[in-house]
């Protein structure tokens, strides 16, 4: 072996879902390898060896280490990775929130105009550096809780140059924030009010006029539809889907959110590479994304959020139908204003009823998983890419045990230190 680039020792207990690049099904999900007394070697951005540190020590005999870091006996695990962000915005919506507590319904909100179209206003009005400001600030935030990779969509532009303006500051966040970004082209979120009694008009923009270009910019992984009574039907949102395959846009969706519309059957149809919310998925949508191996991401904050007695079958999902359940925050400015992911585990355990294990292979290799990086990051393992957190807390139980703090002491991102001591590292 030649150099290494920095080692971590001291680790006091070393937690990840074992070596794979696929996700983890059904109750694969419960398994996670422990070490304790460990050490990461990088090299690189690469695990380069990684164990006890009484083996990861002999085996580095004789070997240059550039920079060492101790963990300070403290729990390490794989970057986080939240595979479901509404990042680039403008604005915030607490002036709906007596609406939303009153029980004014969440799609009532958005029929009279409000709701994601009162964050579609604040985004046109916004500069492209305003939104990348505000972003960037979210981002820091996610850093700071131990992500390291996370998906984020487009939406609230609603019109070609929009979308086209939130999809330029994901990409260049990418470029210059530690943390990873893909990008999901959505602009089948919502009907835009120019388009009010006109939805197939809007489609037909998205398809002929949006897609092409953003494809043509390669400004987009995935391609994203809001599939829900009053926004967009199933034929609507299986165009939308299908036309984007065609310009190389993965499919994913958001399904049977609050009504049982058949989006998870359309999810596994399409061949999407996941399908979001899922709280009002049929037996026969759940099973037709087993069939088409479709990730189901689940976004307990939002349910919590929106105060809804009705929760995703998560327990079902992973006993009955074996699926690989990822876990993200779907923050965004109105059904779940939260950075934090670490509150979506605690989340998890209380109304989904997950165990600390299954939160973990949620939150890394089957979230990893939801957006394509599976290979790449989600555990730690030689040759996956050096992506760490390092976790103020005795146990992995212990993450959502006690809740509504942040855990994280440090990350390591691409094998360079980003925070230490819960503060960035750079000038970011
Ligand atoms: O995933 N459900 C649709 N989209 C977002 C909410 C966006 C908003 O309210 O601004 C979601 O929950
Ligand atoms: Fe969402």
């Amino acid at each position: 072996m030649e150099r290494i680039d920095l080692l971590v020792t001291d680790i006091g207990l070393l937690v990840t879902p074992p070596s794979g690049i696929v996700p983890r099904y059904g109750a694969e999900m419960s398994v996670i390898h422990e070490i304790e007394h460990a050490a990461i070697a990088i090299r690189g951005e690469r695990i380069a060896l990684f164990g006890t540190e009484s083996d990861v020590r002999s085996q580095l005999t004789g070997i240059e280490i550039g920079e060492t870091v101790s963990a300070k006996g403290k729990l390490v695990a794989p970057g986080f990775v939240d595979p479901h962000t509404h990042l680039v915005h403008g604005g915030s919506r607490e002036n709906e929130l007596s609406l939303k507590r009153s029980g004014v319904p969440y799609l009532e909100i958005l029929a009279q105009g409000g709701g994601i179209l009162s964050t579609v206003r604040a985004t046109r009005a916004a500069s492209e550096q305003q939104l990348l400001e505000k972003a960037r600030g979210s981002l820091n935030i996610m850093l700071l809780n131990g992500v390291t990779t996370i998906e984020a969509k487009s939406g609230y532009g609603l019109s070609l140059e929009d979308e086209l303006k939130q999809l330029r500051v994901a990409k260049q966040l990418n470029s210059r924030h530690p943390v990873d970004l893909v990008s999901t082209f959505m602009g089948g979120h919502a009907v835009p009010t120019e388009y009010t009694g006109r939805a197939d008009e809007y489609v037909e923009l998205l398809v002929s006029r949006m897609l092409p270009e953003v494809a043509s910019q390669g400004l987009a992984k995935f391609c994203d539809v809001f599939c829900e009574a009053g926004v967009f039907s199933i034929p609507q949102s299986r165009r939308i889907l299908q036309e984007g395959k065609r310009y190389g846009l993965i499919p994913k969706i958001h399904a049977d959110e609050i009504v049982s519309l058949g989006g998870a059957e359309l999810a596994g149809e399409i061949g999407a590479i996941s399908a979001e919310h899922l709280l009002a998925a049929s037996d026969q949508g759940l099973s037709s994304l087993a069939a088409g191996g479709v990730v189901p991401v689940l976004l307990p904050g939002t349910s919590f959020n929106l105060g809804l007695k009705q929760h995703a079958r998560a327990r079902e999902m992973i006993d009955t139908f074996r699926l690989p359940v990822a876990l993200a925050t779907d923050y965004n400015p109105g059904s779940c204003p939260t950075e934090s992911i670490q509150l979506i585990m605690m989340l998890a355990s209380l109304n989904l009823r997950m165990t600390p294990e299954e939160i973990l292979t949620a939150c890394t290799i089957n979230a990893a998983a939801a957006i394509g990086l599976a290979s790449e990051i989600g555990s730690i393992e030689l040759g996956k890419q050096a992506d760490i957190t390092i976790l103020d807390a005795p146990s992995l139980a212990y993450l959502p045990y006690h809740f509504g703090i942040n855990h994280t002491f440090g990350v390591i991102k691409k094998g360079r230190v980003a925070v230490w001591n819960g503060q960035l590292a750079s000038g970011e």
